[in-house]
């Protein structure tokens, strides 16, 4: 039988440091960084966004089990004061090799139905439930979760999107601790601590599954009503 425990050596440490290392190196590339000074950058960083700051402390992450088997940590991208957020349920292999989300299969689906309502990827803030991809695309396990959802509460906090849509059953599920299936969960907004929150099918179903594409397409409509309804008020708000 094979035996998939993780067992940590002096080779899996020096491992795992150049991963860190590697890590810190393409935050620095994202940055805008394109050589190491360290005296002017420390004092660069003390002026990050709250938001740099939260993806500086991931950066290395070895919280929990995913970090072993991991490329890329897949923080999320898109703009950070987006109106609305779309939470996805972790990294797979395309995402886990270039460090950025929803960039597959599913990543191509997601921009369309992005663009369907009008909207540009630029516009909105992406990201995942785990920040780590699980191996052979597994769901992501409870322990998984449990240690990288405060840093999506975190994520969330310095967005402060109003509307978020939760893709898939593994996010829909985590953002509204329940167990009710996302057929049932989807199709009306629920609330996520103030934030209006669709769930709807994660781009990868739909992507096996076309027939639920039409009851997705009603989803993102309510989102795009939703999403045009507070772009009033928020121009509304700036002419008084
Ligand atoms: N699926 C997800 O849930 N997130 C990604 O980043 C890619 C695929």
């Amino acid at each position: 039988m094979q035996n998939n425990k993780y067992v940590e050596t002096p080779g899996t440490q020096i491992f795992q440091i150049l991963m860190q290392l590697s890590d810190y190196l393409e935050l620095y590339r994202q940055w805008g960084f394109d050589g190491i000074s360290c005296k002017k950058e420390f004092q660069t960083l003390q002026d990050l966004p709250a938001l740099e700051k939260l993806r500086a402390e991931l950066a290395g992450c070895q919280r929990c089990k995913l970090s072993h088997g991991r490329t890329h940590i897949v923080f999320g991208e898109g703009n950070p004061q987006a109106t609305l957020m779309l939470i996805g349920e972790g990294p797979g292999a395309d995402e886990d090799r270039l460090g950025r989300p929803f960039i597959g299969k599913s990543g191509e689906l997601l921009t369309r139905m992005i663009q369907a309502i009008n909207l540009r990827r630029e516009d909105v803030y992406i990201t995942s439930i785990v920040k780590c991809r699980p191996p052979q695309n597994r769901d992501p396990e409870p322990d998984e979760i449990a240690t990288c959802t405060p840093f999506l509460r975190r994520q969330i906090e310095c967005i402060q999107p109003r509307i978020i849509c939760a893709l898939g059953r593994v996010a829909a599920q985590t953002l509204l601790e329940t167990t009710t299936p996302i057929s049932q969960l989807r199709g009306r907004f629920h609330d996520y601590h103030g934030i209006k929150l669709m769930p709807t099918f994660h781009p990868a179903y739909l992507l096996r599954n076309p027939q639920d594409k039409r009851l997705a397409w009603e989803d993102l409509q309510c989102v795009q009503q939703e999403y045009e309804k507070v772009n009033k008020s928020l121009t509304a708000e700036e002419n008084t």
